[in-house]
């Protein structure tokens, strides 16, 4: 059992609303990512004061190429920036440019019971179908935990399958607390709403495991292949269909405008269309949707040092953060000695 707190540190006041939300530079984004996650991202930015980075840390537990690795975080930069992350609002960084993360999953890892990770999906999953686990996978909500706590950040969004993450989280920052003090705050997730489920090219959820993904940058010509060969079922012209469940609908549906989207229902309900006329209006609906973003990722490329102005910045502004807080986590579990603050 955790004896009492053995250091006097005052009770923490609760932060102002902080957001704090990571994502992980495994393949380009796809639709599933932007209505799932991203969207709702840079809309909190306003909320708040926002924390957003590039868990490559994570990462490293599935991506193994070097070159493919850095590559990979260089676009899920850019392509966040030109999707309207504005890091004059939002701090944008790389996990991995914060070393003091790593040190705190540590002090977090000292007071994570076994159990708590072993009932932890992504590696109860992987085990479950007989595959080999790694440790870095196994850890991988402690490191997590890490990143949430070294920013006091209040609200984390994210989709359902990231909740027991947070709940983990929670539960670590308060054995933490218990034994030490209140050194960390307690964050709370947040669900994304609206695209819960965004369909892929095949009706099961958009996942780059289902190799069934529309990339949001991607090339105009390929995607418009990609769309027309979506699956749909063997319903004849004429015969009237609900809109409700269909995912070639769902998918117009998230891009399409209000009027156009009840036009659309009204034409499956009608009858006597064929799915390559939606395929075609859902091609044009998804280049209007993004136009503005592929604007903005090409002047973005064509401002070379831009991105990594950006993410030295942010890494900057994120380590003064996560400083503050390991100092706190140092100090009150007796690893600065002699008041000599945390890092010294
Ligand atoms: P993938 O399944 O392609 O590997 P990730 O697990 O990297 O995608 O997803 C990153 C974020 O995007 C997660 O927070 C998840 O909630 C969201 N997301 C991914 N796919 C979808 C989808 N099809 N519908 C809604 N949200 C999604
Ligand atoms: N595990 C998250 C995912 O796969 C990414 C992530 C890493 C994250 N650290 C985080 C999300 C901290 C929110 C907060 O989607």
């Amino acid at each position: 059992m955790p004896s009492e707190p053995t250091t006097e540190t005052p009770p923490r006041s609760p932060a102002a609303t902080r957001v704090l939300s990571g994502i992980q530079p495994t393949g380009r984004f796809h639709w599933g990512n932007y209505f799932g996650a991203i969207r709702q991202y840079i809309e909190l930015q306003s909320a708040g004061d926002a924390y957003y980075f590039i868990a490559d840390l994570h990462a490293l537990t599935t991506v193994r190429d070097p070159a493919r690795l850095r590559g990979l975080v260089h676009d899920a930069a850019v392509d966040l920036v030109a999707l309207g992350l504005d890091p004059s609002r939002a701090t944008l960084f790389v996990q991995s440019d914060v070393p003091e993360v790593t040190e705190l999953t540590w002090l977090l890892m000292t007071v994570c019971p076994m159990g708590l990770l072993e009932r932890c999906h992504a590696y109860k999953d992987k085990k479950s179908r007989g595959l080999p686990a790694d440790a870095g996978l196994f850890t991988y909500p402690v490191l997590m935990s890490a990143d949430i706590l070294a920013y006091d950040a209040t609200v984390v969004p994210v989709g359902e399958d990231q909740v027991q993450h947070i709940e983990v989280c929670r539960d670590l920052a308060g054995t933490f607390n218990h034994l030490y003090g209140e050194v960390f705050t307690l964050p709370k997730p947040r669900l994304v709403e609206g695209g819960a489920r965004v369909p892929g090219t095949d009706g099961q959820k958009m996942s780059k495991s289902y190799e069934n993904t529309i990339e949001v940058f991607e090339d105009l010509a390929a995607q418009k292949k990609k769309i027309m060969r979506i699956t749909t079922d063997s319903r004849p012209m004429e015969q009237p269909k609900d809109p409700e469940g269909d995912h070639l609908f769902d998918l117009f549906s998230l891009m399409a405008a209000e009027a156009d989207r009840l036009k659309m229902a009204e034409l499956y309900r009608r009858g006597g269309f064929g799915y390559g006329e939606i395929k075609k209006a859902l091609v044009e609906a998804a280049a209007d949707f993004f136009a503005d973003a592929r604007r903005r990722r090409d002047e973005i490329v064509a401002d070379a040092g831009r991105i990594e102005a950006i993410l030295a910045d942010g890494a900057t502004r994120a380590r003064r953060q996560a400083g503050d807080v390991l100092d706190r986590a140092r100090v009150a579990c007796g690893l600065a000695r002699g008041g000599q603050g945390g890092r010294g």
